[in-house]
């Protein structure tokens, strides 16, 4: 009887280390768990539904890709830091699990890409021009995705002036 009682309080011993040393870990990973990251819920609200034959007759994704990088410009001048505030939400919900909460390419998802998303903050996406970026946002390059269909017009440059003011200094990426 004794034994077991010390067999039992042993076995909880290295249990607890054993939790101990896992949370430790756990705590100094430079991406987050999957658990952790955010999720995309469907939405909650109806789609509205178009009436049957509608077309459209002005802008539209084809019009904006025929134009080539070179000719996009982002359309609204706001820089103010509610826009910029804004861009930061459309990031949260559409590239930081894979570009990182700190746009550093660390995001949980990302980690299993080759090449690993890119560094937002690095050089080389600084360089890039903003018709450039918003090209590579909504039509993709190698591995990242194409998000012309999941984010809008309007919320891609946002999110390149949450890219830019990060990169100026003026907001801090993290959470
Ligand atoms: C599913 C993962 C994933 C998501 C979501 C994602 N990216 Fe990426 N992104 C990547 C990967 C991987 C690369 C590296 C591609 C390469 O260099 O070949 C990349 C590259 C980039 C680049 C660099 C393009 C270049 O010319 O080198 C930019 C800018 C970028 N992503 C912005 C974004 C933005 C903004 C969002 C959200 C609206 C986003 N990404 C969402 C995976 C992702």
């Amino acid at each position: 009887m004794k034994r077991l009682l010390i067999l039992a309080v042993v076995l909880c011993g290295v249990l607890a280390v054993a939790y101990a040393g896992i949370t430790l870990y756990d705590a100094r990973l430079p991406f987050g768990r999957m658990w952790e990251t955010p999720a995309v819920k469907p939405h909650e609200a109806p789609l509205p539904v178009m009436p049957k034959g509608s077309v459209p007759v002005f802008g539209g994704e084809a019009l904006l890709r025929s134009k080539g990088p070179e000719h996009l410009e982002d359309p609204v001048s706001d820089r103010s830091l509610k826009r910029i505030f804004a861009g930061k939400r459309v990031y949260g919900r559409y590239c930081i699990h894979c570009h990182g909460k700190r746009l550093d390419g660390r995001g949980t998802v990302g980690q299993s890409f080759s090449p690993l998303p890119r560094d937002l903050k690095s050089p080389h996406v600084r360089d890039l021009k903003d018709g450039t970026l918003f090209y590579r946002i909504s039509y993709g390059k190698a591995r990242m995705p194409a998000l012309a269909a999941t984010v809008s017009v309007a919320e891609r440059w946002d999110v390149i002036v949450f890219l830019r003011a990060v990169a100026a200094g003026k907001v801090m990426a993290g959470p």
